[in-house]
């Protein structure tokens, strides 16, 4: 496919409200009830400002970075975002494959359509993550199965206790389960590409397509009423089930979505490896700040530990403002599976070397070698 014109992540943004369904690109793009915590991401990264140094032989920089011990080529990963295989061909197997492929990490989603083995076997360094309910019976098996499976690191995301107030995607007729509607008929006849390109070659090749990582077995398919049942709340999920989580995984424990420190304080009691500070990309809590806000704060109480950082990155620049302010490393969601919707898994590709390439050279100027010598001292609050 043609790449050439795609010179920003926000090209493949563009491409991707052209490309989908407006029932999809709401669910993708959209935020939660009024928008205020999705555009706080956006807002914390331009209240910063660089002051960068000069006359610094850059000529050996590098954006190589290291998590838990592994070295990757970027400072930046691809985080879980569910129904993937919605918007994108294989959504998911795109995404692990491209991310395997440039040497990033990649988390897939608990609510992923493609079951969790087969995207082990795509990208052996896959990340889990969970979206749990607060009953040991549903856990235990879950966690077994995902051990079974070959998996390393298991990320619960804790910030979706219900699920949130999307108005948009009540408003474009995106439900889960799907509703066979005249409307989803329409959007899907006058965005011919994607009908023809991921939804019936979904059908055609996998049959119809099941939330598959729920439980320990096979979930409901998507126009199932059972759905509401899997998805149920999760607003019992608790602190002891953190620690039975931490007892039965051998591997690597993140939660991922705390924004306060005494949060982090408590979690790292119980022993797990690593934090993500986010506010789920403003899709959750109407009004939950950025966690770039919190950065600072929640990298003095983690003790070493990673402190990782998502919501609102763009640009090579914004990488650089959250490792200025403490991060151990970033995510990037949804230009990524933009890029997956509309151009598969060499849009991916193109779309993490562009952030990469916008890095490498950003380092040069501002006076830099490495990601790890960033600091708040070439920083200044401008708004
Ligand atoms: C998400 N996110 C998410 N998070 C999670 O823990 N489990 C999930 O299944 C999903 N699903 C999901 C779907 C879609 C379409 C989006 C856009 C996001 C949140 C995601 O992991 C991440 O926190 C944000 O996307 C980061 O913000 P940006 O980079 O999209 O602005």
């Amino acid at each position: 496919p043609n790449l050439r014109g795609f010179l920003s992540l926000q090209d493949f943004e563009k491409a991707a409200a052209r490309h989908l369904p407006r029932m999809l690109h709401g669910y993708l793009a959209g935020g939660v009830e009024t928008d205020w915590s999705l555009a706080d991401n956006r807002r914390a990264f331009a209240e910063w400002g660089f002051i960068p140094r000069v006359l610094v032989d850059a000529r050996a920089r590098t954006t190589a970075a290291s998590l838990f011990g592994r070295d990757y080529a970027a400072p930046f990963g691809i985080p879980p975002m569910g129904s993937s295989a919605l918007l994108a061909y294989r959504g998911d197997i795109v995404l692990a494959q491209a991310a395997r492929a440039k040497n990033i990490p990649f988390i897939m989603s608990a609510s992923s359509l493609i079951r969790l083995e087969e995207i082990a076997k795509a990208n052996p360094d896959a990340w889990y993550q969970a979206y749990l309910p607060g009953e040991p019976a549903r856990i235990e098996p879950l966690v077994d199965r995902v051990i079974a499976a070959g998996f390393k690191t298991f990320v619960l995301t804790v910030d979706v206790q219900v699920s949130s107030n999307r108005e948009n995607n009540i408003r474009n007729g995106y439900t889960i389960p799907l509703k066979p509607t005249f409307r989803l008929f329409w959007q899907g006849a006058t965005h011919p590409r994607w009908a023809f390109g991921t939804w019936f070659r979904t059908l055609r090749n996998h049959g119809m397509p099941h939330f598959e990582n729920m439980d320990a077995g096979r979930g409901p398919p998507i126009l199932s009423r059972d759905l509401e049942r899997a998805f149920g709340a999760r607003d019992g999920l608790s602190w002891p089930h953190l620690e039975l989580i931490r007892r039965r995984f051998p591997g690597k424990l993140l939660i991922k979505g705390v924004l306060h420190p005494d949060d982090v304080v408590r979690a790292k009691e119980i022993g797990v490896d690593g934090f993500m500070v986010s506010n789920h990309g403003g899709r959750q809590l109407d009004g939950a700040v950025s966690g770039l806000r919190m950065l600072p704060e929640i990298v003095k109480v983690a003790g070493g530990l990673p402190v990782i950082y998502d919501g609102g990155v763009r640009r090579g620049t914004d990488v650089m403002k959250a490792y200025c302010l403490g991060a151990s490393f970033v995510f990037v969601g949804r230009p990524m599976l933009c890029a997956a919707a509309v151009r598969g898994q060499p849009g991916v590709e193109r779309a993490i070397d562009l952030l990469q390439e916008e890095i490498h050279r950003d380092l040069a100027l501002i006076g830099a070698n490495s990601m790890q010598e960033l600091g708040p001292e070439f920083l200044m609050r401008v708004g």
